[in-house]
C-alpha cells in the first residue's frame, strides 16, 4: 500500500529506440532492419458492440508496444520480449499452430504465420519486443503487440506490399482468435493500426469503415483508472457473452444484432420472451449502439455534460444488463463521479481492467487522489492512473 497516487506515464519514442537497438544487439546480435511501434487504446463508448456489427469510439493511447525486427531468409522466427526474460521462443514458422507457441509469443507467431501464408513464400524474422502498454489493464496491450509486429513485416517483406492497414487489422484479429485463442472482436486492432492523431475513431464494425471524430472537449481530460483487478473468469465470460448474442440472433432470425438498429427495442425483447439472459444482453447492445451515435453528436456540440451522462448510462448498462463489471470498476466510476467527474465508465472487456473518467482539466489531480483514497478505504490495492490523449496509430520509428 502506498499513500502516493501512482501514475503510469507514456514513454517517448525517442527514449525507447536507442535502448531497444542496444538490447537487440545484445540479445539477438547485430542490427534490426527497423523499429516499429503500435499503441494501446481506450474506448470512449461502444462496449461489446464490435462482434455484434455495431459501433464503437476508441482512441489510440500514447502508450505503445515497440518491436525491433530483422527479417531472415530461413523461414524461422525468433521472438524475445524485454518483459519476459527467459521466455524467448525460436522455431519454424510453418510449424506454428493454435496455442503452440503459447503465452505472449502466440500473438506475434500467429501474425507471422498468417502473413507467411499471405506472402505465398517463406517469411522469417528476429523480433525483440518492448511493451509499454500496461498489461492486464484492459488497454489492449495484446493488440499493440500483434499490430506492431504485423506492420513491421508488412513493410519489410516485398510479397506483402499490397496488404493495407485494414487487411492487416483483420490479420491481427485472426492471429488472436485462431492462434492465441482470444475471441476478440476487432476494435482494438483497428484503432491500433488505423487511429488518427488528435481524434477518436468512430468504427462501424459492420464493415470496419471509419469516421475520425475530432476531440472537441478541449477543457476536459480523460483520466484512466487501472484498477489492477483481473478476475480469472474473464476469458470464458467474454466467449459466453458472444455466444449468447449469437443465440439471440438465431432466435430473432438475423445475421447480426446490427440489423436491429433502429428497431422497436420492446418489440425485439418481446420476441426473446423466456430467454431473460438474451433479453438483457440484446438490450445492452441495442442501447449501446444508440449511445455511441448520441455521444458523437454531443462531442460535436462540445456538450461535456451530455457526454458524461452517456458514459454513465453505458456503465450502468454494462453492469446490469451485460453483467461484465465488477466491484473495482463500479468503485472507480462511483468515486470519480463523487469527486466531480462529468462522467465515468468501464472501458474494454470488463471483469477488471480500467475505467475512464471525463474530468475538467484543472480537476485531474483531485479526482485521481479521491479515487486512490476510495480504493485504499475499501482495502483494495491502489489503482494506477494515466492520462489519455488521442494519439498516433502504429508507425515506423526508423
Ligand atoms: C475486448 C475485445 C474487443 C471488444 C471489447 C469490448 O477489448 O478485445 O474486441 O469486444 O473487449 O468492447
Amino acid at each position: 500500500m502506498t499513500d502516493e497516487v501512482r501514475w503510469s506515464p507514456a514513454t517517448a519514442d525517442e527514449e525507447i529506440e536507442p535502448d531497444l537497438r542496444a538490447a537487440f544487439a545484445r540479445e539477438i546480435g547485430g542490427a534490426p532492419d527497423g523499429v516499429w511501434a503500435a499503441p494501446g487504446r481506450i474506448n470512449l463508448i461502444g462496449e461489446h458492440t464490435d462482434y455484434n456489427g455495431g459501433w464503437c469510439l476508441p482512441f489510440a493511447l500514447a502508450h505503445r508496444t515497440y518491436c525491433a525486427v530483422r527479417t531472415r531468409p530461413d523461414g524461422r522466427l525468433r521472438a524475445v520480449s524485454r518483459q519476459a526474460p527467459g521466455q524467448a521462443w525460436e522455431g519454424e514458422v510453418d510449424q506454428i499452430r493454435t496455442g503452440s507457441p503459447g503465452g505472449w509469443v502466440a500473438y506475434v507467431a500467429g501474425v507471422v504465420a498468417i502473413l507467411a501464408q499471405r506472402a505465398g513464400g517463406p517469411v522469417g524474422a528476429d523480433i525483440l519486443v518492448d511493451g509499454r502498454v500496461p498489461v492486464g489493464a484492459g488497454l489492449s496491450s495484446s493488440a499493440a503487440l500483434s499490430c506492431s509486429g504485423a506492420l513491421a513485416l508488412a513493410e519489410l517483406v516485398p510479397g506483402l506490399a499490397a496488404v493495407d492497414r485494414a487487411e492487416l487489422a483483420q490479420v491481427c484479429v485472426r492471429a488472436e482468435n485462431d492462434y492465441a485463442g482470444a475471441a476478440t472482436g476487432g476494435m482494438d486492432q483497428t484503432v491500433s493500426l488505423r487511429a488518427v492523431d488528435g481524434h477518436a475513431l468512430l468504427v462501424d464494425c459492420d464493415d470496419f469503415s471509419l469516421t475520425p471524430v475530432p476531440w472537441t472537449l478541449p477543457g476536459h481530460e480523460v483520466l484512466v483508472i487501472d484498477t489492477r483487478a483481473h478476475h480469472s473468469l474473464a476469458d470464458g465470460q467474454y466467449a459466453a457473452r458472444r455466444s449468447t448474442c449469437e443465440r439471440a440472433c438465431r432466435s430473432l432470425g438475423v445475421a447480426s444484432l446490427r440489423e436491429l438498429h433502429g428497431a422497436d427495442v420492446d418489440e425485439v425483447l418481446g420476441r426473446l420472451e423466456g430467454d431473460g439472459e438474451a433479453q438483457r444482453r440484446v438490450r445492452h447492445v441495442l442501447s449501446e449502439n444508440t449511445r455511441v451515435l448520441d455521444l458523437v453528436a454531443a462531442l460535436g456540440q462540445e456538450d461535456a455534460e451530455e457526454v458524461g451522462r452517456l458514459m454513465v448510462a453505458s456503465h450502468v448498462s454494462l453492469r446490469d444488463d451485460y453483467e461484465v463489471s465488477c466491484r473495482e470498476l463500479d468503485l472507480a466510476v462511483e468515486a470519480a463521479r463523487q469527486a466531480g467527474a462529468a462522467g465515468a465508465r468501464m472501458t474494454g472487456g470488463g471483469f477488471g481492467g480500467s475505467a475512464l473518467a471525463l474530468v475538467r482539466r484543472g480537476d485531474v489531480e483531485d479526482v485521481a487522489a479521491a479515487v486512490h483514497e476510495a480504493f485504499l478505504a475499501e482495502g483494495l490495492q491502489a489503482p494506477h492512473l494515466l492520462q489519455a490523449t488521442p494519439s498516433a496509430p502504429a508507425h515506423r520509428l526508423s
